[in-house]
């Protein structure tokens, strides 16, 4: 996702006062019960998707240029009509048993507008696929799940609602998408404190809450650290250095997994390599929140009102996914992806087609530079897994980008 100019945690976090900020009725009734106090990813979990206060629970965010924040698919449909050529040649490579459909799963699936971008695409460029595939959603919050019902009412493929444990009953042969939806899983977060890592929790005061260094990190979780080089503190972490990780990876992957026979799933996310998520100059983690195409850095302000996004890391990524049974197919930036998919053809082309007034046609090609722009969309990570029983590996899947450049 991307929004307006950002300001920074340090910013908000400066000066060494802890920063209070005003906690709404709902949230402080929550703490009072919790004691007063409870680790931020508790927090996170509230704020995001609680049915009623949650900003994705509620349904309250909008995904787009008219809402909170803007994705890939929100700028238009050439994102899906690139993304598709990859899907669709990992769904004709697949071979479901008798009698199966083959399903294309799409997991946070926000407005609905990729699922619907996607399926449309193949409809018109692959009707034969299109006859045999169905489009499966997988959306935990109410509020959003409305949304894509009314943009999915004149999807052209058999599609449903499930959860991942649903599906768990009689596993899918097909492709799993994940876009943007890793990133709003809810972190833990960490912050040093002399020689020791501390979890750091989200505290009341009066009506205020603050975000405070609480017990000592586990020794499962200080293992974890360690493995991403950050055994302890340090010089170059001193107090206060703070950073995140996701408790939810190894959990969701598995119960994806459960879900899919055979088949692909596709990561779309913002990430980084453990080195540079967890550099000494990265003092405050990558948490950013969104609302109104405004990015700030403060998960505390207006809890519920704001997106919370964090990037992934890439390392505990391929480990949780290894762990679980997927095996990496390899992984990639948006902007080498969706020129492997021909974004520049599609870009040439958009002159070939004269039905195009000038501002339609000066939006799309903005839009595809956007994509690719490698400050913003462009550096997004496109991370690809496979699953297989040991009967169906005899076929194994085809390469992340099997696809030369195409003709638009
Ligand atoms: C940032 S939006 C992404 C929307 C869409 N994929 C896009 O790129 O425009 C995140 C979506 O993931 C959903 N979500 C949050 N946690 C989820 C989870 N654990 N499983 C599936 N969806 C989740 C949210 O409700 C929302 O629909």
């Amino acid at each position: 996702m991307t929004a307006g100019p950002a300001s920074s945690l340090a910013s908000v976090l400066c000066c060494g006062t802890p920063v209070t900020s005003e906690a709404p009725d709902w949230l402080r009734r929550r703490l009072l019960d919790a004691a007063g106090s409870v680790p931020f990813c508790t927090y996170m979990e509230w704020v995001l998707h609680d049915p009623d206060h949650g900003a994705y629970g509620s349904g309250q965010l909008r995904v787009g240029p008219q809402g909170d924040f803007v994705t890939s698919p929100s700028l238009g449909p050439d994102f899906a009509a690139l993304l598709a050529r990859q899907l669709v040649a990992w769904l004709e490579a697949l071979q479901p048993r008798d009698g199966e459909s083959l399903s294309l799963v799409e997991t946070g699936p926000g407005e609905g507008q990729l699922a619907f971008d996607l399926v449309q695409w193949i409809a018109a460029e692959r009707p034969d696929l299109a006859q045999r595939l169905e489009l499966v959603l997988v959306e935990p919050n109410p509020g959003m799940a409305a949304r894509q019902r009314l943009r999915l009412q004149s999807c052209p493929l058999p599609h449903r609602w499930a959860r991942f444990a649903d599906l768990a009953a009689a596993p899918l042969t097909g492709v799993v998408l994940a876009h943007e939806v890793l990133d709003a899983l809810a972190v833990e977060r960490f912050v040093a404190d002399g020689a020791l890592w501390r979890r750091q929790r989200v505290t009341l005061h009066g009506h205020g809450i603050r975000l405070e260094p609480g017990e000592r990190l586990e020794p499962d979780a200080l293992a974890q650290l360690a493995a991403l080089g950050l055994a302890e503190p340090g010089p170059q972490r001193p107090s206060g250095w703070s950073s995140e990780w996701h408790p939810g990876l190894e959990p969701w992957l598995e119960d994806c997994g459960r879900a899919l026979r055979c088949g692909q799933l596709l990561v779309i996310d913002y990430a980084h390599e453990a080195w540079r998520y967890y550099a000494p100059q990265r003092a405050n983690g990558t948490l950013m929140a969104y609302r109104a195409q405004v990015a700030q850095a403060d998960p505390l302000r207006e809890p519920g009102c704001w997106d919370l996004t964090a990037h992934l890391c890439l390392e505990s990524l391929q480990a949780a996914a290894e762990s679980r049974g997927w095996l990496p197919l390899g992984q990639c930036r948006q902007g080498q992806a969706l020129l492997a998919l021909g974004l520049a053809e599609r870009l040439h082309g958009l002159q070939q087609q004269p039905q195009l007034g000038l501002d339609q046609l000066l939006q799309r090609r903005e839009a595809l530079l956007r994509l690719v722009d490698p400050g913003a969309l462009g550096d997004f990570r496109w991370v690809a897994f496979a699953r297989a029983s040991a009967e169906d590996r005899a076929g194994q899947a085809p390469p992340l980008f099997l696809l030369e450049p195409q003709s638009p």
